[in-house]
């Protein structure tokens, strides 16, 4: 049975949250740092009170932290010892095996997000800005109270307009493939596949391959909690829009390159089912925009190339073990659109995101690995994601086609990424129990 009351909402509840402020955190006294914890955790989402949550609310609080965070706070060796290793590294550690190399190198992250001093992240989200902008001032005087308490710096990701929709400053729809939980009480959307495991989300229960996957100590802290791979990655808007005008001679050419990047048309609609032609209604409709599989319906890719992003990050019934490697995912936008005709202002825009996973190592850093920027994934030879690869412009795309297919090579980047982290996410009682340690 699932602790709907005990586990945070943030990877299972969408608030109607339409701007946030991520606060990122370190800890100079056990202390104060426990003290801190104590006043915020009553403010603290889980599933069940955020699902049940009336219009009135509109704010909405989630904690997490790193290890560096966990031992700042008091954690003792032996339990902090038996965290996996990738999480007691941290994510800048693991720059190679996450390909952050060149401008993504976390020598050039902002934040101090890759320094052992952050410690951890509180996220506020609102309903909109000005509730944003007034939980920001509580949360200031309120931590103020706590000089062991600092701030490392903060992100303000706020969705972009028209709001009726989610989608990131390239204009594709987004939130349209979720997984979903057993327990949860959610259903799934045609083509999402059976709800999965909660051990593989969420630590303390059975997850796809073992009735009862061996977790860190001790349970109390552990039990319901999830692991978060933090990502912040810019997106070069103008650098995007000018590979769709070099490449496509029409408009109509232009947003079918891009689709072929993508996998879906920026309407949502997905190439399997619009291969050749854009279909914004099928895009809208939550219903049949998930509805597909590659293996009969599209095995050489003609509709959606072996390469683009999303049947690298989610390659359905073509991939062994796919239910191992599920995240939840998670974020928002952050920075102003670039209006559509501008040229690039080198105002920094993209995207916050994080992705939820029971492991790190087998979720998060094997897409990264081998998913998103191995260059021989599918047997491609020289591709990484086109979206979110590390690319330095000696990759290509290949989009396949009859008679011949077409290859465009030397993708530039059209994202870097800016900052990230790896984060535990902890249930409601092992939030009390930290706020009492060493009492
Ligand atoms: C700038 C960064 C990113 C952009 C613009 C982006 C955009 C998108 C879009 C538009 C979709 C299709 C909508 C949907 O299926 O819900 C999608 C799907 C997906 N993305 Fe990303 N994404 C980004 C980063 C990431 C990262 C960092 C990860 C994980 C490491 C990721 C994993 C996925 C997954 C798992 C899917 C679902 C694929 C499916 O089930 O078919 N994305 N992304």
């Amino acid at each position: 049975m699932l602790e709907l009351d005990d586990i945070q909402h943030f990877l299972f509840t969408r608030p109607r949250a339409m701007a946030a402020r991520y606060g990122f955190l370190t800890f100079r006294d056990p202390v104060q740092a426990r003290a801190y914890l104590t006043g915020v955790l009553d403010k603290v989402g889980t599933v069940a009170s955020v699902a049940n949550a009336t219009v009135l609310d509109s704010r909405w609080v989630t904690i997490a932290f790193t290890w560096n965070g966990l031992r700042a706070l008091g954690l003792d060796e032996m339990s902090l010892a038996t965290f996996p290793e990738e999480f007691r590294q941290g994510m800048a550690a693991r720059a190679a095996i996450l390909g952050d190399t060149g401008a993504s190198h976390p020598d050039s992250w902002t934040g101090q997000l890759a320094s052992s001093d952050l410690h951890a992240i509180v996220i506020l989200f609102a309903h909109d800005v000005a509730e944003r902008e007034r939980s920001v001032r509580e949360h200031q005087r309120y931590a103020g109270r706590y000089p062991g308490v600092q701030a490392l710096s903060f992100l303000d990701p706020e969705a972009l307009p028209p709001h009726e929709y989610a989608h990131d400053h390239f204009g594709y729809r987004d939130r349209l493939s979720q997984v979903v939980v057993k327990g949860t009480g959610d259903v799934p959307r045609p083509g999402s596949g059976d709800p999965l495991e909660p051990g593989e989300f969420i630590l303390g229960y059975p997850d796809e391959d073992s009735p009862s996957p061996p977790i860190p100590k001790p349970e109390i802290l552990v039990r319901n909690g999830s692991y978060l791979a933090y990502r912040q990655l810019q997106e070069h808007v103008g650098r995007f829009r000018d590979f769709l005008r070099q490449h496509g001679k029409t408009p109509d050419e232009q947003e079918f390159i891009a689709a072929k990047l993508m996998g879906r048309w920026r309407s949502g609609a997905p190439l399997v089912l619009a291969p050749d032609k854009d279909d914004p209604g099928l895009g809208q409709d939550m219903r049949r925009n998930n509805d597909f599989g590659y293996k009969q319906m599209d095995p050489f890719g003609y509709a959606v190339p072996l390469g683009s992003h999303i049947r690298r990050m989610n390659p359905r019934d073509t991939a062994v073990n796919i239910n191992r490697r599920r995240m939840i995912r998670r974020g928002a936008t952050y920075g102003p659109a670039l209006p559509e005709g501008a040229t690039e202002d080198g105002v920094e825009r993209g995207v916050a995101a994080f992705v939820g996973c029971a492991s790190l190592v087998r979720q998060f850093e094997f897409a990264q690995n081998v998913w998103i920027n191995d260059p021989n994934f599918n047997e491609l030879g020289n591709e990484r994601d086109p979206i979110i690869g590390n690319q330095d412009g000696t990759f290509d795309i290949t989009i396949p086609k009859r008679p011949i297919r077409r290859k465009i090579t030397g993708l530039p980047a059209f994202t870097t990424v800016r900052a990230g982290a790896y984060f535990f996410l902890p249930g409601l009682r092992a939030l009390h129990w930290l706020s009492k340690l060493g009492q």
